[in-house]
């Protein structure tokens, strides 16, 4: 989703994200907010979104795994967490931002820690709705095909009355198809104290912030409501299937932005791209593609089947052939890679630069127009321009304690099946022979070669055959 611009920050607005719940529907130990949505943990789209509407604080509820989910989130600007002990409702969860809040007047939005698809846009709306029909509160609604599981809006008069949670629902209420988002807006002043009039009688025994709806209605303060059109927008992940659900959403509507910017998909439904990444027009991208995290892609490239690339800078008119990772690389224009090709992190590729099959790289520069194609580790080097790394070439950079550098000058040549025994040093344009353990720096120019030199026994063969029988040979 393209991010709005951040507005400047609204000293009168806060918000809480509740995300204390244990998420029992997805089997996991680890908390459900910290579950990926596309490639992210859902707690970041969350963030995301409340960021876009540049706040004056965020409170982050935490509760079943808050140490886990504290310290995957970490410190950040604006940020507090409050801890709710036990977790016995949204309520009482909310109950626990009042220390950090009382005293401050204004609007709290709050959201729950389980809807990354909430668009920053939907956020604003909500406060310019809430503000212009001077609410005590205001509630983001939806109307959907299968409200089973939500919070159902009850409305007398076309206003909004209660909010009546599935378990406690007669069967005519569970017929209502708006329902709670579980997003609202608040006014600060009264909520504090409201919050403390909500009894846990009902179906779970929980303190349930949807009663609010009937206390205000019963004290004269105005509800509002917001009906979104986009009502995938409010889903909440609570199972697996929902999560590969949303994030089939979330990557969907990456996809469609990248074709829409002149990004070839061939098959956007087996095309996984994080929303972090950024891909050139005129790139080709094959079935069975994820590309991660911070990774840029620039123009007229080629990436092909079952490709995975993160975190890696990839230049203009650069071929990713079939079956390579690359984690954490630099590759310049006009480079090739693979096919079954392993970039790690720190690889740095130059113009126009090949690198075969069965090749893997980590810490290593590999120069402008230099090629290693076959068969080859290549660990902590650093090689020149037009250099050829012939096939089997082996860095040995790690002698068990320590990793040592390689250093291959401009146009060298080494020759197949070499084992460059590192610290060592190829001098520009030298030649190592095929088969060489190189343990010496070879100077520039020179010839390096280091194997057991070949002797021919004449006749051997001959000499070393039994003597004959008579039986034949089986
Ligand atoms: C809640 C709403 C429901 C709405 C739905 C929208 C209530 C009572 N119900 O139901 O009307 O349709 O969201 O998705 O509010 N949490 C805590 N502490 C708790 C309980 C929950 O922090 O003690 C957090 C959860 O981590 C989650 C959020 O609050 O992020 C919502 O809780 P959840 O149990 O998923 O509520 P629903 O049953 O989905
Ligand atoms: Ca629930």
């Amino acid at each position: 989703m393209t991010p709005l611009r951040p507005l400047p920050s609204q000293p009168d607005v806060h918000a809480v994200i509740l995300a204390a719940g244990q998420g029992t529907r997805m089997k996991s130990r680890l908390p459900k907010v910290l579950h990926h949505v596309a490639g992210r943990p859902m707690i970041e789209h969350v963030l995301g979104t409340t960021l876009g509407l540049s706040p004056k604080s965020i409170v982050i509820v935490v509760g079943h795994g808050a140490d886990t989910v504290e310290r995957q989130v970490g410190n950040r600007d604006k940020l507090t967490f409050v801890r709710q002990e036990p977790q016995i409702g949204t309520a009482h969860a909310l109950r626990q931002a009042e220390p950090v809040l009382a005293g401050l007047s204004g609007t709290l939005v709050l959201l729950a820690g389980d809807v990354p698809l909430l668009a920053t846009a939907t956020l604003r709306r909500l406060i310019e709705v809430h503000r212009q029909a001077g609410a005590a509160a205001t509630v983001v609604t939806a109307i959907v095909d299968r409200p089973y599981g939500y919070g159902r809006i009850l409305r007398e008069d076309g206003r909004i009355a209660r909010i009546v949670e599935e378990r406690d629902a007669s069967a005519d209420v569970r017929q209502i198809h708006e329902i709670n988002s579980g997003i609202y807006a608040f006014d600060l002043d009264p909520l504090w104290d409201a919050l403390r009039a909500i009894a846990s009688q009902n179906a779970q025994s929980e303190y349930y912030l949807t009663d609010l709806v009937d206390i205000y209605r019963r004290r004269g303060l105005p509800v509002e409501t917001l009906t979104i059109e986009n009502a995938a927008e409010a889903r909440g992940i609570n199972s697996r299937s929902e999560l590969a659900e949303v994030s089939r959403i979330v990557r969907q509507t990456k996809n469609e932005e990248l074709m829409a910017a002149g990004v070839t998909l061939i098959d956007p439904a087996t095309t996984y791209i994080d929303e972090s990444v950024e891909i050139g027009a005129d790139t080709v991208i094959h079935p069975g593609v994820a590309i991660e995290g911070r990774t840029k892609i620039g123009s007229a490239c080629e990436i092909q089947g079952s490709v995975r690339i993160r975190d890696t800078e990839i230049g203009d008119r650069v071929t990713i052939r079939n079956f390579c990772l690359i984690v954490g690389a630099r590759v310049a224009e006009g480079a090739s890679i693979g096919p079954f090709a392993h970039l790690r992190p720190e690889t740095d590729i130059g113009e126009g630069a090949r690198v075969g099959n069965f090749v893997e790289l980590k810490k290593t520069a590999l120069g402008p127009g230099s090629k290693a194609n076959h068969l080859t580790y290549l660990g902590d080097a650093t090689i020149g321009a037009k250099v050829n790394i012939g096939a089997g070439t082996i860095t040995c950079n790690y002698d068990g304690a320590r990793k040592h550098p390689t250093v291959i000058e401009d146009g060298a040549f080494i020759g197949s099946d070499t084992q460059l025994i590192a610290p060592v040093r190829i001098g520009k344009g030298a030649y190592v022979g095929a088969g060489s353990s190189i343990t010496e720096d070879v100077p520039a120019g020179a010839l390096g070669i280091a194997r057991g030199r070949q002797s021919n026994v004449e006749g051997w063969a001959e000499r070393m055959k039994p003597p004959s029988t008579d039986r034949d040979e089986s």
